[in-house]
């Protein structure tokens, strides 16, 4: 296998649909300069973001054993690196809903714990990543605590 070669292709097709290729010829010998797959900070209500953090927490809420589902409640850093699709890497902030998890709800109508006792909010770090063509997604790495 040769993913270097992958990322370089993906690496430019994102720099043109993103615009940033100038046609200038000093910040295209610039931009080659930057090494393919570099993780980017990227900002934290990107639409990609945003669906890299629900991934996780539909991780969380399927890997745990609380009767109540966790929802995502604010991402406080975000990178994105290209590998073979879009790597995300997430500090976030996540807590528990109203919502059974028996009840299988929509996490949008779910809110959050307000009782004393039972909200629960942690803090935890993911890897998501997403490969676009193949509508697939992972979740490597998550950690809360
Ligand atoms: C939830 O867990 C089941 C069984 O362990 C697995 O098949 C499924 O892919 C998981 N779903 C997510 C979103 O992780
Ligand atoms: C909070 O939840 C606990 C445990 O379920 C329950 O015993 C208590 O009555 C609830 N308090 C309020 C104010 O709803």
């Amino acid at each position: 296998m040769r993913p270097a070669c992958a990322l370089l292709a993906l690496g430019s097709l994102v720099l043109t649909t993103t615009g940033d290729l100038s046609p200038d010829v000093c910040s295209q010998t610039f931009n080659s300069g930057v090494k393919p797959g570099f993780p980017k900070t990227i900002k934290t209500n990107n639409p990609g973001v945003l669906k890299a953090a629900r991934y996780s927490v539909e991780r969380f809420n399927n890997c745990t054993n609380d009767i109540f589902l966790f929802k995502e409640s604010h991402v406080s850093r975000a990178l994105v690196q290209i590998v073979k699709g879009l790597k995300y890497m997430l500090d976030m902030e996540i807590g528990r809903t109203t919502c059974k998890k028996t009840e299988h709800p929509n996490l949008d109508n779910c809110d959050f714990q307000t009782n004393h006792t039972l909200k629960m909010i942690l803090s935890c770090y993911s890897e998501v990543w997403v490969i676009p063509w193949l509508q697939r997604f992972e979740v490597p790495v998550l950690h809360c605590h």
